[in-house]
C-alpha cells in the first residue's frame, strides 16, 4: 500500500534524524512543517515535505488533510490495562473520606484486583482487556507498555502476561510487556514477604524470562509495599535474566528509590509525585527517563510530578496514563497531555514531546515510533480542523482526533 496524505495544515514532530529523547530546553522545541505532504509505504513513513515538493506519481490512496494536522500517535509508556473487573466501590469510599492507603490496608486496592483476576479465566480477561486496548487506540495511542502485577500468584501473573502477548499478536498497536510481580505482597504471604520475594526470584522471574513473556521488570518501591532492599533484589534478579528495570517510585513517599533505579540503569522511573532535590540531581546525565502520570494525581488528588522544576533542571520527562482500576481508570493520552499543560505548567511543545518521542524511549521503541521520521511506523493521529496544535490541550475533555492510523491502516 502506497498512501499519500496531502495538504496537511501542519505536520507535527518531524525529526529528520533518529533521536533517543529530548531533555531540558530541547523539550520546548517541536519541529513542524506547514502545508505538508506525507507518504506511507507498507505501513512505514516513506517520505514527507512541503506541498511544493509533493511527488506527482500514482498512489493506491490519496487522503486530503486540508485544515487538519498530523502528529505521531501517542506513546503510553506505563499502563496496567490487563485487569479484571473494576473498583468504583473504592472510588466512592474515597469520596466519603477513606484514603487510597487506608483502602489498601483493609485488603482493598491491588489485592482487591488480584482476587478478581485470579477468579477470572484467561479468555474472559482477554475479552475485558481488549476493549480497553481498542478504546485507547481510538484515542490515538499507537504504542503502549502493559504490566502484569494483579496476579501475585504464579498462575495469575503468567495468565496476565499471556493475555498481553495475545493482544500484541492480534492488534496493530505496538505493545511492550513488563513483569510487575512485586506490585504488592499477596494476602497468603501476609506475614512472609521474604517467601513471596523468593517465589518471585526463584520461580516467576526465571519462568517469565524463559517463556519470553516480558522485556521489562518493575517493582512498586514504596513505604508499606517494597523496600529499597527488596527493589534492589528484584531488579538485580530481573537483570540477570535479561529483563530491563522500569520502576514505580516516589508515588507517596521519597525513600531513595530513584537512586536504586539509577544504580540499576532503569530505563524509566515512574510516578515521581514526591521529588526531593537529590532525586532530581541523581537523574541528571543518566539514560533513565522520568515518567509522570498526571491522571493518577488527578484521580487520587495527590501532588503532580514537579515537571517545571525537573525540565528546568535539564531533565527529560515522559507522560503516560497509568491506566489501571485503582489510581487511574482512564487511558486517555489526550487528557494526560492537557492535564500536563494545565496542572504541571508544561507547554504544549513539552507535553507533546513527552507524550511521543520521550514516551517511546521509556519503552524502548524510539527507533520504531514517536516521531515523523522516515522508516518509522506510520502511526499517525489526524486531527479535526483546528488552528494550532495547542488547541489539543486547550480544549481539554474534547477529542480533537478525526482519524487514527496504525501501521498506515485506519483504526475504526
Ligand atoms: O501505578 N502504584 C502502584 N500501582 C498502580 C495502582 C495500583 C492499583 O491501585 O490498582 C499505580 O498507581
Ligand atoms: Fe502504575
Amino acid at each position: 500500500m502506497h498512501i499519500l496524505f496531502k495538504h496537511i495544515k501542519e505536520l507535527v514532530q518531524v525529526r529528520k534524524e533518529f533521536i533517543s529523547f529530548v531533555s531540558g530546553k530541547e523539550m520546548s522545541v517541536l519541529p513542524t512543517i506547514k502545508n505538508a505532504f506525507l507518504v506511507v509505504e507498507d505501513g512505514r513513513i516513506a517520505n514527507y515535505g512541503t506541498m511544493e515538493t509533493c511527488p506527482e506519481i500514482a498512489f493506491d490512496e490519496v487522503i486530503d488533510a486540508t485544515g487538519k494536522m498530523i502528529l505521531p500517535s501517542w506513546c503510553d509508556a506505563h499502563s496496567h490495562i490487563v485487569y479484571a473487573g473494576s473498583r468504583e466501590g473504592e472510588f466512592v469510599d474515597r469520596i466519603n473520606g477513606l484514603t487510597y492507603e487506608a483502602i489498601a490496608q483493609k485488603g482493598g486496592g491491588i489485592l482487591n484486583s488480584a482476587k478478581m483476576l485470579n477468579e477470572t479465566t484467561e479468555e474472559e480477561l482477554y475479552e475485558q482487556s481488549k476493549l480497553r486496548l481498542e478504546e485507547v487506540m481510538r484515542l490515538g495511542t499507537g504504542a503502549i507498555e502493559i504490566k502484569s502485577g494483579y496476579g501475585l500468584t504464579i498462575e495469575g501473573e503468567l495468565k496476565m502476561l499471556r493475555v498481553i502477548q495475545r493482544l500484541k499478536t492480534n492488534y496493530p498497536i505496538a505493545i511492550e510487556a513488563t513483569f510487575l510481580g512485586a506490585h504488592a505482597v499477596p494476602a497468603n504471604f501476609n506475614d512472609n514477604k521474604a517467601g513471596y520475594l523468593q517465589l518471585l526470584t526463584d520461580e516467576l522471574i526465571p519462568k517469565v524470562a524463559a517463556e519470553k513473556l516480558a522485556s521489562y521488570i518493575d517493582v512498586f518501591c514504596e513505604t508499606g509495599y517494597f523496600t529499597l532492599e527488596d527493589t534492589a533484589l528484584i531488579l538485580a534478579t530481573g537483570k540477570k535474566y535479561g529483563l530491563i528495570p522500569k520502576i514505580h517510585v516516589n508515588q507517596f513517599t521519597a525513600i531513595g528509590g530513584v537512586q536504586v533505579g539509577v544504580e540499576y540503569n532503569a530505563l524509566s522511573v515512574d510516578h515521581l509525585e514526591e521529588m526531593r532535590m537529590e532525586d532530581i540531581e541523581v537523574l541528571k546525565g543518566t539514560k533513565t527517563m522520568p515518567v509522570a502520570l498526571p491522571s493518577c494525581s488527578y484521580f487520587l488528588g495527590i501532588p503532580y510530578t514537579p515537571a517545571r522544576l525537573m525540565i528546568d533542571s535539564g531533565l527529560p520527562l515522559a507522560l503516560a496514563t497509568d491506566y489501571n482500576p485503582g489510581s487511574s481508570p482512564s487511558g486517555n493520552m489526550n487528557f494526560v497531555v492537557a492535564t500536563a499543560c494545565i496542572k504541571m505548567k508544561m507547554t504544549p511543545e513539552e507535553a507533546i514531546n513527552a507524550a511521543t518521542i520521550n514516551g517511546a524511549y521509556a519503552m524502548g521503541l524510539e527507533n520504531e515510533t514517536g516521531s515523523i521520521t522516515i522508516g518509522k511506523r506510520a502511526n499517525l493521529i489526524m486531527t479535526k480542523n483546528i488552528n494550532s496544535y495547542a488547541f489539543i490541550p486547550y480544549s481539554f475533555g474534547s477529542l480533537q482526533i478525526d482519524k487514527v492510523y496504525l501501521k498506515g491502516i485506519e483504526v475504526n
